[in-house]
């Protein structure tokens, strides 16, 4: 049994009855999130390891853990950026297999090709995730790690993601979430608030910054991601919550 399979207490079944009362996909407009991401570039893994504690390796081997590729796969990895996760693929299925990576983003795509882009098998590509530009069903797994956030439709996200990925294969997606009891997501929106926009003062990116905590703001929880992924096509969809709630990591197979 899989991580992603395991039941109650790590992964919740992602069944029937779950009402969507958040936003369906991000209000931003993309020239601008392209913006802020070509901005950020330079800082943004010394920035995310340092807003996440240096955590966030380990989810992303989480994440590849979820994907169940073996040696010689192939993956599709979603708003790779900077190319942490592609690399982290690319490890797992060896230099026999195939891993892209896409992103909105021509400069962090730049740092993705310093840190991954002569490994071999590994390609980037500039492209949208919501018209990825791959072949129908060409890979065995498709990733997304704190992308989907910035797509202005979720839904559309895990259609396309559903289409490049050959029939058995599995959707998976890692990102930020809202820990469960109020109290707690209260104080987490509140520390993401402030922290966010200090870190990227300290690397005077500021401005870029204040956009990820109000990336937040109306994100689906984790249940609703989960219904939404069905609906997007996906079945047996399960998630585990990470970091006590603060990320969550969905897994789906495509029919
Ligand atoms: C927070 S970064 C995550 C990067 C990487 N996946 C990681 O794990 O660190 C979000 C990435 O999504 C990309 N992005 C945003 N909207 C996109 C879209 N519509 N299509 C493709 N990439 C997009 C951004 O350019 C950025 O590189």
């Amino acid at each position: 049994m899989t991580e992603a399979q395991r039941p109650a207490g790590n992964s919740v079944d992602a069944g029937s009855g779950v009402q969507p009362s958040s936003r369906k996909g991000n209000v931003v407009p993309e020239p601008r999130v392209t913006t802020m991401f070509d901005s950020i570039a330079p800082v943004y893994d010394r920035m995310n390891t340092l807003m996440t504690a240096g955590l966030d390796g380990r989810w992303r081997r989480a994440a590849v853990r979820a994907t169940q590729l073996r040696y010689g796969g192939t993956a599709l990895d979603v708003a790779c950026g900077t190319g942490k996760l592609t690399a982290a693929l690319a490890g797992a299925v060896g230099p026999a297999g195939r891993v892209v990576g896409v992103d909105l983003s021509q400069a962090m795509l730049d740092v993705a090709a310093g840190a991954c882009g002569r490994l071999p098998g590994v390609e980037l590509r500039l492209g949208n995730a919501l018209a990825l530009p791959v072949e129908d069903g060409s890979f065995e797994a498709a990733t997304i790690a704190f992308g989907l956030r910035n797509l202005s439709s979720f839904e559309d996200g895990f259609r396309e993601m559903a289409r490049a990925v050959r029939s058995g294969g599995r959707v998976v997606c890692l990102e930020l979430s809202v820990p469960r009891p109020r109290f707690m997501g209260r104080f987490y929106r509140g520390v993401f608030r402030v922290m966010a926009p200090v870190v990227g003062a300290l690397f005077r990116r500021g401005a870029a910054y204040s956009y990820l905590p109000h990336s937040l703001d109306g994100f689906p929880p984790a249940e609703e991601i989960a219904a939404t992924m069905r609906r997007a096509g996906l079945r047996d969809v399960s998630f585990r919550r990470l970091a006590l709630g603060a990320v969550a990591l969905h897994v789906g197979t495509v029919a």
